[in-house]
């Protein structure tokens, strides 16, 4: 399905990321597998391989304001083109909104709005420059698209998420306006809204994980109780894997969804209907 395809996935070092990067690998496309972390970045690359795919690391901040153009370059000196770009890395950082700090609420806009916005740019001269030159050309367009991650808390608004749920709005509309302006040039966007999908991110809370956030380490997870809710919840009866959630980008990224662009899909196993 991805046969000769480049694919850049962001936050690939665990959860949906790695799912993806591995799935897109198993379907045919090199893999550049993005982390902030090297050290599972560099074992979801080296999965990839043993199973027989192509992939490469290339670890980094996607907030880093340097990091899009060096992961796009790295991208091209490996490969020589790109063909996908999924913007998955993010993290939570929660909190009521009359308790929120300046700090809290501009690290999540930047890894969820700033981040992805900065990497479709820094990706433009090889998506949208590329598939304008092929097109004047008159000859054949290679596949190219965005898959954007965002989540229900976007879409719905979330308890505690003030700055979460904003962040994930906002890629709802990049999503859309990245599909108007590089639509006449065949470069589609889409966007995939997770609901409960079981990761490091909604993990127990009280198992104390946490992930470093400039100077501060930041508690991730969700409280205990709501995850014990939360299957009620769901009509398919429970959290969704990193596996299945990877399979809402794939479908998006696929030939099968070749005119489906500004789209958001839901995957949520029926949360929220
Ligand atoms: N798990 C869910 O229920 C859920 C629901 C809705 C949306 N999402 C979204 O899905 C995406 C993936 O989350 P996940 O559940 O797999 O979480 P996860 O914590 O398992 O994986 C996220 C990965 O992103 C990486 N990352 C964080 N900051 C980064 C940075 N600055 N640069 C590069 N990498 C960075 C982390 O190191 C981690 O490996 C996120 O955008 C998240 O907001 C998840």
């Amino acid at each position: 399905m991805f046969q000769d395809q480049v694919a850049i996935v962001t936050g690939a070092g665990r959860g949906i990321g790695a799912a993806a990067a591995k799935l897109f690998a198993q379907y045919g496309a090199k893999v550049v597998v993005n982390d902030l972390d090297a050290a599972p970045c560099a074992e979801v690359v080296a999965e990839i391989k043993a199973a027989g795919g192509e992939a490469t690391a290339v670890p980094g901040s996607v907030t880093d304001p340097q990091f899009p153009d060096q992961l796009m370059q790295a991208a091209i000196a490996a490969y020589g083109k790109i063909n996908i770009l999924v913007n998955n890395a993010g993290f939570t950082w929660d909190g009521m909104l009359h308790k929120m700090s300046d700090e809290q609420w501009q690290a999540v806009l930047d890894i969820h709005a700033t981040a992805p916005f900065r990497l479709i740019r820094a990706a433009a001269p090889y998506m949208r420059e590329a598939a304008k030159a092929e097109k004047e050309a008159g000859g054949p367009v290679e596949p190219r698209c965005i898959v954007n991650v965002s989540s229900t808390s976007g879409l719905h608004g979330n308890v505690g998420q003030i700055n979460y749920a904003t962040g994930k709005m906002g890629i709802v509309g990049l999503t859309k306006t990245v599909a108007k302006e590089w639509g006449a040039f065949g470069v589609r966007c889409n966007a995939v809204a997770f609901g409960f999908i079981d990761t490091r991110m909604t993990q127990a809370k009280e198992k104390g994980e946490t992930i470093a956030i400039g100077d501060k380490e930041v508690a991730i997870g969700i409280p205990n109780q709501m995850r014990q809710m939360a299957p009620m919840l769901i009509p398919l009866g429970r959290p969704g894997t990193p596996e299945e959630a990877a399979g809402g980008i794939l479908l998006l990224a696929s030939p099968l969804a070749a005119y489906i662009t500004g789209h958001t899909l839901e995957v949520t196993g029926g949360a929220g209907i």
